[in-house]
C-alpha cells in the first residue's frame, strides 16, 4: 500500500481530519474537480464513526484489495447499509468466501457500537456451479484458513463468528437469534436464494434489512426470485430497492 494511501487513511480517520477532508472534497467537487474519482473519497460523506472504522480497515486492507467477490463499490454499499441498519440484532452473511465483505460488516458493527457478524459458509464451495468453485482447489480445498487469516488481519476475531455448514442447516441452529441485516450471497440459483430467504428472513427483526447480492448476475436466479416472490410480499417493503445494479435491498415489515 502506498505511503500516500496510508497517510490519507490515518488523517481521514481522525475527527478533525475527517471534517477537513470532507469539506475539501465538497469544495473540489463544487468546482468540478474529482468528479470522476469516487473510491475511496465517497467514504468521507459517512458519519464520523463509520469513516473512522472504514479508515482503520483500509489501513489493514487497502480498499481495492482483490480478495473478495464483490467490487469495492459493492462492499462500500454493503457497509453503508450495515451502518444504517437501525433494527435490533446482529448481522449475518450467507456465503462468506474468504471474509473480505465479512470484514466490512464487522467494521460496521464497530461503528454502530454493538452487534456481531455471523458468517455462514460451507467453506468448501457449493454444488451450484462446479467450475466456478474450482477456485476452492487453489485454497487447498477450503477457504476457512484464508477466512480466519482475513478476520485476524482486520482485527475482528472478537466480532465475527464463523458458522460452518449449509446455510439452511445453520438457520435451524440460529432460530433464537434476531438480525438487523441479512446478506444473501451463497447459492445464487432460484431455488437456492428461495431456500435462504425462507429460512433466514423470519430471523430478521422488524425494520431490519435483507440484502441480495448478484442481483444482476446473468444466469442466476436472484433477480427473478426477488421480482416474483419478494417484492409485493407481506414480509417486506421494497426499500431501499436497487442500491447498485448488482445489489437489491428490502426492509422487513
Ligand atoms: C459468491 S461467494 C460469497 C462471496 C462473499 N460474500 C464476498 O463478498 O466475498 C459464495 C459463497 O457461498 C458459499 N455457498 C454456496 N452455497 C452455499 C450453501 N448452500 N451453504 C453454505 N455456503 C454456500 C460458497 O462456498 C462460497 O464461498
Amino acid at each position: 500500500m502506498s505511503l500516500a494511501a496510508q497517510c490519507y487513511y490515518r488523517v481521514a480517520g481522525t475527527r478533525m481530519g475527517h471534517r477537513a477532508a470532507r469539506e475539501g472534497l465538497r469544495a473540489a467537487r463544487h468546482f468540478g474537480a474529482l468528479r470522476d474519482f469516487h473510491m475511496p473519497l465517497d467514504a468521507l460523506d459517512l458519519p464520523y464513526n463509520s469513516t473512522r472504522e472504514l479508515m482503520r480497515l483500509w489501513r489493514r486492507m487497502h480498499w481495492s484489495s482483490g480478495d473478495g467477490m464483490m467490487t469495492p463499490q459493492e462492499r462500500l454499499a454493503i457497509f453503508r447499509l450495515a451502518c444504517a441498519a437501525r433494527a435490533a440484532g446482529d448481522l449475518v452473511e450467507l456465503g462468506a468466501w474468504k471474509g473480505l465483505t465479512t470484514c466490512y460488516l464487522a467494521a460496521a458493527c464497530r461503528a454502530r457500537g454493538h452487534g456481531r457478524v455471523f458468517a455462514v459458509d460451507t467453506f468448501v464451495g457449493t454444488r451450484e456451479d462446479n467450475t466456478r468453485y474450482a477456485a476452492i482447489e487453489r485454497h487447498g480445498g477450503s477457504t476457512l484458513p484464508a477466512f480466519r487469516e482475513f478476520i485476524a488481519r482486520g482485527g475482528f476475531d472478537d466480532v465475527v463468528t464463523a458458522c460452518v455448514g449449509l446455510t439452511t442447516e445453520v438457520a435451524a441452529q440460529q432460530r433464537a437469534r434476531r438480525f438487523a441485516l441479512l446478506l444473501i450471497d451463497a447459492d445464487h440459483s432460484y431455488a437456492g436464494v428461495r431456500a435462504d430467504f425462507a429460512a433466514w428472513a423470519p430471523l430478521v427483526s422488524p425494520g431490519g434489512m435483507i440484502v441480495f447480492h448478484d442481483y444482476a448476475m446473468p444466469d442466476a436466479g436472484v433477480r427473478d426470485f426477488v421480482r416474483r416472490e419478494v417484492i409485493g410480499s407481506r414480509w417486506v417493503v421494497a426499500e431501499p430497492g436497487e442500491v447498485l445494479p448488482n445489489i437489491f435491498a428490502v426492509t422487513r415489515c
